[in-house]
This record gives structure tokens, sequence and C-alpha cells, in this order.
């Protein structure tokens, strides 16, 4: 599959004026098969970012984290990859291993909530140590030709951490900065802190991104109005649950019912055609699947009801038969 730049919907786009979209990293979503499927039937991102690639115990990368870097699996559109490091070697190794492959934007994840990360200082884990964030940006930054951003929380445990951070983000040359104003230990409960990004938008001198709860048009409106400064946005769960959003957002005249129920349908079969010819056995291939359709199902009539139709599928013709069904209420739908 190559995309196509005369993909009508994207040339439209080219033509409006449009703020930045950026598509979240998310572990076991957005790997490679989903990115470029995307790209192809949908686009308007500007930047998709990869979840992150980080180094093993033994000093190398998993091969599953090689691949969906590879610049032959990642073509046609515009990649930041993501680099996870506690440190300035492994911030080095993995952030030259992606120079050397071309890229020229990597960004860091200070942001990782789960503790099986912050618990070695990595991800949000280092945000209340800012000495260490600057040690490491320090001895790393002179070392690379390649531009680094930044991907960050607001806080491990408080929110105030972040005022520590920013005089050291202000003093190296990063690109841009993303923040989603959440502390860790909220995971993904509670809302965006949008009070908290606007004081750190008033105090930090690099391109700042917004990112968090933006599922609609109404929800990134209110956003555009409220953040006069920002330009770009990052958006995850919302567009796995509508890939249709950047679109939306751009002001890309949308397809009609039929013709964007193909296109989901295409969407869905490229992706499950990909992963299976990746994915050893069917039992990967639906775990996989089902994780697709825990956002996908919200392109559904009743998206409860479709998801567990996937999700009780046991094998392959099951899931098949589940899948047609859902389709086939999407087309009745009226
Ligand atoms: C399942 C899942 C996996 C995620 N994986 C990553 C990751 O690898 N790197 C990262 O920086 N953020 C990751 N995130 C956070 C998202 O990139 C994003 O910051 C968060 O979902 C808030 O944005 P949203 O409300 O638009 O989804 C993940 C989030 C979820 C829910």
């Amino acid at each position: 599959m190559t995309i196509d730049p005369s993909n009508q919907y994207l040339c439209a786009m080219e033509r409006i004026y449009q703020p930045g979209i950026y598509f979240a990293p998310l572990q076991e979503s957005t790997d490679f098969v989903y990115r470029k499927a995307h790209a192809y039937y949908f686009g308007g991102i500007d930047k998709y970012f990869s979840p992150y690639l980080r180094l093993q115990k033994d000093g190398t990368l998993k091969k599953s984290h090689l691949r969906d870097s590879a610049p032959e699996n990642c073509s046609g559109y515009h990649l930041v990859p993501q680099i996870m490091a506690g440190n300035s070697n492994d911030f080095l190794f993995l952030a030259k291993h992606l120079t050397d492959l071309g890229y020229q934007e990597i960004n860091w994840n200070l942001g990782c909530p789960y503790p099986m990360v912050t618990g070695k200082e990595m991800g949000a884990g280092l945000l209340p140590y800012p000495e260490k964030i600057s040690e490491i940006l320090n001895q790393s930054l002179p070392q690379l030709t390649s531009r680094i951003s930044v991907k960050l929380r607001s806080g491990l445990t408080s929110a105030e951490e972040i005022f520590q951070v920013l005089p050291v983000l202000n003093q190296y040359p990063l690109s841009e900065v993303i923040l989603h104003p959440r502390i860790a230990k909220q995971l993904y409960s509670g809302t965006a802190d949008r009070g908290l990004f606007q004081k750190v938008a008033a105090l930090i001198s690099h391109p700042l991104v917004y990112n968090g709860d933006i599922v609609n048009l109404e929800d990134f409106q209110e956003a555009d109005k409220t953040f006069e400064s920002v330009d770009n946005w990052m958006i995850g769960r919302g567009i796995l649950k509508n890939p249709f959003l950047a679109m939306e957002i751009k002001g890309v005249q949308l397809p009609g019912r039929i013709e964007k129920t193909e296109l989901l349908e295409q969407f869905h079969g490229e992706i499950v055609s990909s992963n299976a010819t990746m994915l050893s056995g069917h039992s990967h291939l639906i775990t996989r699947m089902t994780k697709f359709w825990e956002y996908f199902c919200f392109q559904f009539p009743n998206p409860h009801k479709a998801f567990k139709r996937v999700k009780k599928s046991v094998n392959m013709s099951k899931y098949e038969i589940a899948v047609r069904e859902n389709f086939s209420q999407l087309r009745n739908e009226e």
C-alpha cells in the first residue's frame, strides 16, 4: 500500500488554513500498521508520533520496536519517533540510532505515568528531578544533529513539579514541548487541567502543543478559542475513536455516509490483513483487533454492542461474522 498524495481529501486540506494536528503515540494502538493505514485512508495529520522506543536490560532494542521505526515501514507520512530514557547514555544511543535512520526530530517521553516506568525515574518519574532532566539534555543535545522535542505531563504526584521543570526546558534548544496537563498519579482520570496549561503557556519559551481530552470538533474549537497562542494540537484517543477527526478539524468536507462506511471497512480490512501477516497465530490477531475495536466501535450505531460482539469472538471465523454484523448495522443505520 503506497500513500497517494493525490488523495482527494489530502489535496483539499492543503488549500485550507489548518491548525497543526499531531497523532499522539499510543502503545498497542498506533503502531506502524495503524499509522500507515490511517495516513492512507484518512490523513489530516501533520505529525504521527510513534509509541516510545526503549532499551532492554541487555542494551538492545526489541524487534517490534525496530520494526515500528524502520523507515521502510514508515514511509508516506511524517513520523516523529519517541524515546524513553532515564540517563544520557540511553538517550544518546536511542537518539543516534534514530538519527542514523534519517529522522530529523525525536521526541523524549517525560509523561508515561505507569509505575513500572516512573519507578525507574523515567517518563513522568523524571519530573520531580529537574536537575537530572537538565543533566541528560546537557550531555546529549550537543552530540545530536536531530531536533529534540519533549512530551510531558504536569507532574508525577503534584502539578507544582512542572514549574521547576520549565526553567530547565527553557535553557535548551528544544523544537517544541507537548503538554498533557494531568499528573501521572491521575493516569487518565479527571479532566486535563486547562488552567494549568494557560499558566505554562505564559512561562515557556518553546512552541507549546496542547494535548488532552479533545474527542470531537467542539472540544477542539473550545480549546482553540481558549489557547490563542497554540498552533499545534496533539490528539490520541479522539482520533482512534473517530479517524475522520483531523479532517473535520481542518474543515475538509467529509465523505457521505456510504463512502464513509466503505473507507472504514477498507481501513479495518487493511489493518487485519497487515497484522495477520505479522502476528503468529489467530489468538494474537484477535487480541490485537479487539484492542483496535475498543476505540473503533465508536463509529458504529451502538458502540458497546459492536465492541462486545468482537470481544466475544473465540476464533477468526467468529471474528469475521462479528465484523460483518457490525458493518451491516452501520450500513443500515438511518
Ligand atoms: C493505551 C495508551 C498508550 C499510550 N502510550 C503512550 C506512549 O507510548 N507515549 C506517550 O508519550 N504517550 C502515550 N500515551 C498518552 C497519549 O499519547 C496522550 O498523551 C493521552 O492519551 C492524552 O491524549 P488524548 O486525550 O488525546 O488521548 C498513551 C495513552 C494510552 C491511553
